[in-house]
């Protein structure tokens, strides 16, 4: 009797988030290596929205060819989320719209590469539709738990890296205090690990409150053993000492500022002076240190160049073994895992271990110990 030929296997891949380099060398490794098991594969535009819409294309051999080098993301992203998702200028839930769509294209496994939010967001669909998913860990805030580390972060940490480089000249000629403040969202692994790499001076992270006089008497006895420039990296979501933000720390906003603890009317936020962060920290910052020195000061901010172009030799080969394995894993049907970094492997770690969790700088991570043990401060007065 012959047997009925099966069904081909089809899986789809989703890129959301913000981007980073490293999303087309990711996608061209998921998707050679299922069509090398003989699966086919979709790519849906613009994140989850694509998803929900039903647009993509399909990804043959042809289109993710000659892409691992190429910035951004051939399929687009966004920052959509299905269960609340802008449409016609209303909010709604497409959650059950996204499943039907996905189960209508019988895909075997939705890929999706993205940091936190697409982990949070891939394994809604898991527990609402029962769709099998497989997420990269993807940004360079390098913040997604269960994976040492993730794909974007290395090219983002070598261009933060190369300003701060630039930076040296500059402050050196002018004898100038410079502060570049660096992307991260609530974490500060991007400004440590730039920090680190390019010699900050000082180095500014969520994880470590940080209080302005410290920094200014570390940047005063700098100047007096004869230095007469300094760096400091800035993570975005550095906060000073005592700060509360804006929504006074309540999730649904309750604007009214709570005081802080220290005591200096000259400068906000270590006196009796309600906090209101209004301005970008990094300003303050420099406004600042400006004051409690005497020493000319500048700002810069780096921005969305960190997350634009070419990705490094480390992160095409991390995207290429997250990616494969990713495909080892589909073709064995094992789903509804993220493919983590441990060590030297690339593993599946279950999505429920990895969904809801930010991944911040422990402050006893041997980088903290070695940026304090060259000298840099971390904007405390450690022991
Ligand atoms: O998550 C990546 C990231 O670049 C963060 O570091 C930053 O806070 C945020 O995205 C910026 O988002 P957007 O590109 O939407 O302005």
């Amino acid at each position: 009797m012959k047997r009925k030929a099966q069904a081909q296997r089809c899986i789809g891949i989703l890129t959301a988030g913000g981007d980073c380099p490293g999303l087309n060398a990711a996608i061209r490794a998921v998707a050679k290596s299922a069509l090398h098991h003989d699966i086919q594969v979709v790519g849906f535009l613009d994140g989850f929205r694509g998803l929900v819409e039903n647009r993509f294309i399909t990804l043959d051999d042809r289109m993710v060819s000659g892409i691992l080098t190429v910035g951004g993301t051939i399929l687009g992203s966004s920052r959509d989320k299905p269960h609340k998702m802008e449409m016609g200028g209303t909010v709604m839930d497409m959650t059950d719209v996204a499943i039907a769509n996905a189960r209508r294209m019988h895909l075997d496994c939705l890929v999706c590469l993205g940091g936190n939010g697409t982990q949070n967001n891939a394994f809604r669909l898991v527990q609402k539709g029962g769709i099998n998913v497989i997420t990269l860990p993807k940004t360079i805030d390098n913040d997604v738990a269960m994976t040492d580390t993730c794909f974007g972060f290395d090219t983002a940490k070598s261009i933060a890296t190369e300003a701060i480089d630039r930076l040296h000249t500059t402050a050196t000629s002018h004898h100038r205090i410079i502060a570049l403040e660096l992307m991260g969202h609530t974490a500060g692994w991007l400004a440590l690990g730039a920090g680190i790499a390019g010699g900050a001076d000082v180095i500014l992270i969520p994880e470590i409150p940080y209080d302005i006089r410290a920094i200014a008497d570390f940047l005063n006895i700098r100047r007096q053993s004869g230095k007469r420039f300094s760096i400091i990296a800035v993570a975005e979501g550095a906060k000073a000492c005592g700060a509360v933000p804006e929504n006074g720390g309540k999730k649904n906003g309750n604007k009214k500022a709570s005081k802080t603890a220290d005591a200096d009317p000259a400068v906000p936020g270590t006196e009796h002076e309600p906090v209101m962060i209004r301005e970008p920290m990094v300003n303050r910052i420099v406004r600042e240190l400006q004051a409690l020195t005497g020493v000319e000061a500048r700002m810069t901010q780096l921005g969305h160049v960190q997350r634009g172009g070419t990705p490094t030799p480390a992160d095409r080969l991390l995207c290429t073994r997250l990616g494969t394995t990713a495909g080892e894993l589909i073709a064995a049907r094992h789903y509804n895992v993220m493919v983590g970094v441990k060590g030297d492997a690339c593993v599946p770690v279950p999505l429920k271990q990895v969904a809801g969790i930010i991944r911040t700088v422990p402050t006893d991570h041997p980088w903290i110990r070695a940026a304090r043990l060259v000298g840099t401060c971390m904007g405390d007065r450690p022991d």
